[in-house]
């Protein structure tokens, strides 16, 4: 499967019925599993050998999608989540505990800067947040003996920053540490950080991966080739009591992390997503290079219609040119990027209120990155609990409309811009 194209992929991969078997993976809506003898049971609990026994740690629904994920990604195995947000915690708490230190891009999405920012703090785990951009040798310095994870987004939500993942995950590496990239907008049709030596991937596939609006849901996924075995990760290296003793590295191998996050942290924590998000996942995921090429088409019509527009006083998309992020999105999504874009209506806040209330087609929702087209003004929604100076390093500015182009007709998003941007 994994010589495929990824389209073939997304179609194709993680489920393999057979014979006389369902042709589309079905929903299996159950929570427990039947065995014949305790000892079969046991056995499962103490991870000698691998089963289904309870939905919160694996459902055959799931699997299949998980695994569909993995290969998408060039992952060893992957986790979903029941939300990108648990996908973040999860795929830190995993290897980082009270008295740690994570270094994290300050240009996130708002709501993963408020679960590093506040809830890892309160939970003992210090967090310095970087420029993307910032000189090496500011990286560097942003790093402790403590520190044991680099996080950012491969393309930042909703500035639009592309990260340098060969240079973030050389810095990583280093310092001992792994390279963890939410990759939620350019998704795996578009970027693979894996191939650029990121180590650990997540994803909100509430976004394009889904792409309806319809499941809320996340995944962690493991590239496998993280030595975790540098002294920093006792997780992982040395026995688990709550396991008899078991060493993830000694016998899960390059799964070690991922199979951790599963029997360890979905096993307390219980974000598991549901059997039915998962099917709908599937279905989002078997369609998604045909609307990325879609979302990604209409969005540089977009994109190049604002820029020439007397009414907007910037705009920000990395397939323009003009982008000062343009060489690192050919670089890492040659193919497109998304079709999120964010642009100034000159006028600052209140000409932006009135486009936006102007529009007709175009909704205002407190969503992104699925087929609809929308807007939303981050500083008073995803980003409002920031100060001025984190929405700044966030990269969120009080005129900025975030713009999630869907993929309707170019001509009808088009016309609903014009007659909004007349009446700002
Ligand atoms: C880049 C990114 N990561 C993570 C999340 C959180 O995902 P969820 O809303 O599925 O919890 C979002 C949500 O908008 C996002 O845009």
């Amino acid at each position: 499967m994994q010589d495929f194209h990824i389209d073939t992929r997304c179609v194709q991969s993680g489920y393999h019925p057979e014979n006389g078997a369902p042709r589309v993976v079905p929903i299996v809506q159950s929570t427990t599993y039947k065995y014949d003898s305790a000892k079969d049971l046991g056995d499962l609990f103490d991870l000698k050998t691998s089963g289904y026994f309870y939905t919160r740690l694996g459902n055959p629904t799931l699997s299949a999608v998980e695994g569909k994920i993995a290969a998408l990604e060039g992952g060893t195995g992957a986790l979903l989540t029941s939300s990108g947000q648990a996908a973040t915690l999860i795929s830190l708490l995993n290897i980082c505990q009270a008295g740690d230190h994570v270094v994290s891009s300050g240009t996130i999405y708002g709501g993963t800067y408020n679960l590093l920012d506040k809830t890892l703090r309160q939970m003992g785990i210090e967090v310095t947040f970087v420029a993307p951009d910032a000189s090496e040798q500011e990286l560097h310095q942003a790093f402790r003996a403590n520190t044991r994870a680099l996080f950012g987004e491969s393309l930042a939500n909703p500035a639009m920053v592309v990260l340098d993942i060969e240079k973030m995950a050389s810095i990583a590496h280093a310092h001992g540490v792994p390279l963890i990239v939410d990759n939620t907008f350019p998704t795996p049709v578009h970027c693979r950080p894996f191939e650029w030596g990121a180590d650990i991937v997540i994803h909100s596939t509430t976004k394009y991966m889904d792409g309806h609006a319809v499941a809320l849901g996340g995944v962690v996924v493991d590239g496998g080739r993280f030595d975790w075995n540098n002294g920093l990760f006792p997780g992982l290296c040395t026995p688990d009591s709550s396991y008899h003793g078991i060493v993830y590295t000694e016998t899960f191998g390059n799964q070690a992390y991922i199979v951790k996050a599963r029997t360890h942290l979905m096993r307390d924590l219980g974000t598991a997503q549901s059997p039915q998000n998962a099917f709908l996942l599937n279905l989002g995921l078997e369609t998604l290079p045909l609307r990325m090429e879609r979302h990604c088409s209409n969005a540089l019509a977009v994109a190049r219609f604002l820029e020439q527009h007397p009414g907007v006083s910037w705009i920000n998309y990395p397939e323009l040119p003009s982008s000062s992020m343009y060489p690192l999105a050919r670089k890492y999504m040659p193919q497109g990027t998304c079709g999120v874009l964010s642009f100034g209506v000159r006028g600052g806040r209140d000409a932006a209120v009135r486009f936006m209330e102007s529009l007709r087609m175009i909704a205002q929702v407190v969503h992104v990155a699925d087929i609809r087209s929308c807007v939303l003004h981050p500083a008073s929604t995803t980003h409002r609990q920031m100060t001025d100076a984190q929405l700044a390093e966030a990269g969120v500015t009080p005129d900025m409309v975030r713009l999630s182009v869907g993929i309707e007709h170019p001509s009808d998003i088009l016309a609903d811009l014009q007659q909004a941007l007349a009446k700002a």
